[in-house]
């Protein structure tokens, strides 16, 4: 067997629930490992760098993408990974969220979460003593901009400078954009409607981060202004998990204007990336001609993998 990259430690028994609580020298080196792990996935090398670990997997939303990167992550890694369902979980009966983290890590190497309220990951991560990984939250989903950011890179060659602009409702994407690419040094702008807008403490922060690697971010009303030269065009749908009932209502807000169409890809640069958490719900937030004439839009969703097998691999290794 060729020999493993050795990883930094730093990162050994650390939580993943925001891309702000990493500095930039640190997702650097995290997009250096995924870069690693892809390039030795696709020659068809081991790393195992999970042998013999564990990491629980709790959904209490629909997945894709996520468990299924996960799951797979964790085999490729040489680990084990369960699929909890919180339907099955006796949380789903109401046992506490800290005692499930304190029983989870007598068993377990470490937990990702998918969840509604923010706080319910911050209190499992506060009582596990095992790392937690945010799988989504409504307010993040770090796991899905780390695989956004590889994409970039890997298109574009690097991310310092870029203009990366959100189009849609100020939500968990919206924020995680915000913080990832300020740390990148990135010009990020998210166009959202009134009432949707992104959450000023998050937007705040994200400007604070900015300020130490030359990016900006800026929140406007109009995306035919936002996407002026842009490099990425991100969009994600109008209704986020959790908010079915309000459909109707952000149709009203957003339809017509916060779509991903045409003439939003006219005003950005000709070679402009368009980018998708996904699902996509084309004809709303993007039309059908522009999804299928971005097929970046499937390496960035295969990048989860790979962004993900980073996170597992740096944050389970044994500290010594
Ligand atoms: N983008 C994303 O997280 O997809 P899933 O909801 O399918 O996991
Ligand atoms: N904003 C979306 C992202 C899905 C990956 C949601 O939370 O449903």
């Amino acid at each position: 067997m060729t020999e493993l990259m050795t990883l930094k430690k730093d990162y050994a028994g650390r939580d993943f629930l925001s891309l702000l609580d990493y500095s930039t020298e640190d997702l650097q080196y995290f997009l250096q490992v995924a870069d690693y792990l892809k390039a030795e996935h696709k020659a068809g090398r081991p790393t195992p760098y999970l042998q013999g670990k564990t990491m629980g997997l709790i959904f209490e939303k629909s997945s894709t993408r996520t468990r299924v990167s996960f799951e797979t992550g964790i085999y490729y890694l040489g680990g084990q990974g369960l699929f909890l369902s919180s339907n099955d979980l006796q949380i789903g009966r109401g046992e506490p969220i800290k005692d499930t983290a304190r029983v989870l890590s007598r068993f377990l190497n470490g937990m990702m979460i998918r969840t509604f309220s923010h706080d319910i990951v911050t209190e499992l991560a506060e009582y596990a003593d095992i790392p937690v990984i945010n799988g989504l939250t409504d307010l993040l989903h770090p796991c899905q901009v780390l695989a956004d950011l590889q994409t970039i890179r890997e298109h574009k060659g690097e991310l310092a400078g870029l203009k990366m602009v959100f189009v849609g409702d100020g939500n968990n994407m919206a924020h995680s954009i915000m913080n990832g690419g300020a740390r990148m040094g990135m010009h990020v702008v998210c166009a959202c409607p009134e009432g949707y807008l992104p959450d000023p403490e998050i937007v705040a922060a994200a400007k604070a981060a900015a300020e130490l690697t030359g990016g900006s971010v800026e929140v406007m009303q109009d995306p035919l202004i936002a996407c002026q030269d842009a490099d990425v065009i991100y969009t994600d749908v109008w209704a986020s998990m959790g908010q079915e009932g309000e459909k109707a209502e952000r149709e009203a807000v957003f339809a017509g204007v916060y779509q991903v169409n045409d003439a939003v890809m006219s005003v950005a640069k000709p070679d402009a990336m368009v980018l998708h958490c996904l699902p996509a719900h084309r004809g709303e937030e993007i039309t059908e001609e522009v999804f299928e004439s971005h097929p970046e839009i499937f390496d960035e969703a295969e990048n989860r993998l790979y962004a993900q097998m980073a996170v597992m691999a740096l944050l389970l290794q044994d500290a010594e």
